[in-house]
């Protein structure tokens, strides 16, 4: 499976970076962000960009791949509506629009979060914005497309949130987040949970297209 991975180098992205470069399965992996992971990999190959709403002067290096995980997004917290909709509907749209055209046979896999509103009508911004983030994704001819919602999400492996104030909450609560891990799936799963769903996912399908995080833990 050849994959390409927006967002490596945050902490979703990271841990889904990581299960990739694991797994035997996967042939070749295409970070595209803004800045560089930092990693070095003979499987690994990056392509730094700085206007995620224009992908065109990329486009020549964006065909050819099975699978597209689509980690790369931002807290809503002190946003206004209008730009996080442009960081989260708008940079995942275009990007997504691109590689349907280029990739008809592909699967993407994006990640939401739990209490995303499907019907785009509900309080909570954030959870209209990746609403209609969802339900647009879900319209383009790729093969098939997966929405994970998961509640929390612990780092393993050394892994870091590029956002302070989340980073400074898992650290103070890792234990709880260990703990929350065992006993409530529905509620929890680890950067490698994620990551090792997202691959499966895309190499075997799944009966639905949202996944919860009770059903990532299971995958
Ligand atoms: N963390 C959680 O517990 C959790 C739980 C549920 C859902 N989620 C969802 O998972 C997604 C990723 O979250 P995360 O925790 O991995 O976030 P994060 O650690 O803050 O990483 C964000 C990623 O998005 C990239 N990014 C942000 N703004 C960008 C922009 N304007 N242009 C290009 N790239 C940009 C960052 O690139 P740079 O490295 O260049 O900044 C980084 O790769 C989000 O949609 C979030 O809602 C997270």
């Amino acid at each position: 499976m050849k994959v390409i991975l927006f967002g490596a180098t945050g902490m979703v992205g990271q841990g889904v970076l990581r299960e990739c470069l694991l797994d035997p399965g996967v042939e070749s992996v295409l970070a595209v962000g803004r800045s560089p992971t930092g990693r070095q990999d003979g499987k690994l190959r990056e392509i730094v960009h700085d206007n995620f709403l224009d992908v065109s002067a990329i486009e020549s290096r964006l065909a050819g791949f099975d699978a597209c995980f689509f980690c790369l997004g931002v807290s809503s917290v002190g946003m206004s509506e209008e730009r996080y909709r442009h960081l989260t509907h708008d940079i995942t749209l275009a990007a997504a629009q691109t590689l349907a055209r280029l990739n008809p046979g592909m699967v993407f896999v994006y990640v939401t979060g739990r209490g995303t509103d499907a019907t785009e009508q509900g309080r909570l911004m954030w959870a209209r914005v990746k609403g209609k983030t969802e339900n647009d994704l879900l319209k383009l001819p790729f093969k098939a497309a997966y929405m994970f919602r998961p509640a929390g999400i612990q780092p393993l492996h050394g892994i870091r949130s590029k956002t302070g104030w989340v980073q400074a909450i898992y650290v103070a609560a890792s234990p709880l987040l260990s703990l929350l891990n065992r006993t409530a799936p529905n509620y929890m799963t680890t950067t490698e949970q994620v990551g090792r769903a997202m691959i499966k996912v895309a190499r075997d399908g799944y009966p639905r297209p949202v996944l919860e995080s009770g059903d990532i833990n299971a995958v």
